[in-house]
């Protein structure tokens, strides 16, 4: 991404036209500058109409990151937030600064990733402005062979915060994605660091798509969807949504460090779009089981009444029975 590509965008509203003259004058380049950066910009996912005569404008309305909005709240709980133009992906890097001493609720927001990391070896797919992509660091009392149930407890908090915020539909997929009516709204990256016994570090990444899921059909292999496809009308602002979720994983991650997965059961399992609905589960060796999806027990493990009684599962890819 060129340097000064989003300060341009920064000058764009999506309410009126700005001449390229306008914004090359207000930031002393040259319009050459500004016409490269609306051809990037579409490049990246970002679509700006141009008026001959008019100059440019976005389609949607792109929220930008603010930490001016998003931090103070945020620093009052101890969060140390930082805001990146660009870069891999935020996972990898507050792992690098993790591993270098970076302290505990670091969070990177960015703009932009050119390497997005999904699970399973996935890549995260988002165009610019589309989406909020962020990653916390948390630092447990506890050791990371306690920490099974996290991925369920952080998928549950970003599903009521959107509850809140008006979808009333939004579920959680077992262990981590968030749905809305079978469509995947978001997902949940979790890397960790430090040992099995002492005390553990997790990397927890999330990515919501907020704008322009039409462009990521296709590319994307399951059903997605958008925050605005299901809140038509209202205003998106990715700085109130990325201060919403990360005050309430601050407050779930507190209470799951100290009294671990159980008391988020039963919330859970209200949210569980696949309760009690037949589904398959296949394992990281391509098996599959087929079963009732009953729910999950006091550690997040999915518990599948299979024909040979219930089992226990601690990781594999959940889809509903008869479909792929
Ligand atoms: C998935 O559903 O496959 C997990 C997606 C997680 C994506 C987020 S975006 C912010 C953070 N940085 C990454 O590289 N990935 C996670």
């Amino acid at each position: 991404m060129t340097p000064q590509l989003l300060d341009i965008l920064r000058q764009l509203s999506h309410e009126d036209f700005r001449s390229g003259e306008e914004v090359a004058r207000r930031l002393l380049i040259s319009r050459a500058s500004v016409h490269n950066a609306v051809h990037e910009a579409e490049f990246l996912g970002l679509r700006v109409q141009a008026v001959r005569g008019r100059g440019y404008r976005l389609a949607l309305p792109v929220s930008w990151l603010d930490p001016e909005v998003f931090a103070p709240p945020l620093s009052d709980r101890g969060v140390h937030a930082q805001r990146l133009d660009t870069l891999d992906s935020t996972n990898a890097h507050l792992m690098a600064q993790a591993q270098s001493g970076a302290p505990h609720k670091s969070l990177v927001v960015a703009e932009w990733q050119g390497q997005g990391r999904g699970r399973r070896g996935r890549a995260w797919l988002c165009g610019l402005g589309g989406g909020l992509m962020f990653s916390l660091l948390w630092r447990f009392n506890r050791p990371a062979s306690e920490l099974s149930g996290l991925s369920l407890v952080v998928g549950l908090g970003l599903a009521r915060v959107l509850r809140d915020l008006g979808l009333r539909h939004a579920g959680v997929k077992w262990p981590n994605d968030i749905l809305v009516d079978g469509a995947k709204l978001a997902g949940v990256l979790i890397e960790l660091a430090g040992d099995m016994l002492g005390p553990s570090a997790a990397v927890i990444g999330v990515g919501v798509n907020v704008l322009g899921a039409d462009s990521l059909r296709g590319a994307v292999e399951q059903p997605v969807t958008d925050l605005s496809e299901h809140l038509p009308g209202h205003c998106l602002d990715r700085n109130v949504l990325l201060r919403e979720l990360v005050l309430r994983l601050n407050d779930s991650l507190e209470r799951f460090d100290r009294d671990g997965f159980a008391p988020f059961r039963l919330d859970w399992e209200a949210l569980h779009a696949h309760q009690n609905q037949p589904v398959r589960l296949i394992n990281g060796l391509g098996e599959v089981t087929a079963g009732l999806a009953v729910g999950v027990d006091e550690s997040g493990a999915l518990l599948l009444a299979t024909e040979n009684g219930v089992q226990r599962f601690h990781s594999g890819e959940v889809s509903l029975r008869g479909l792929a």
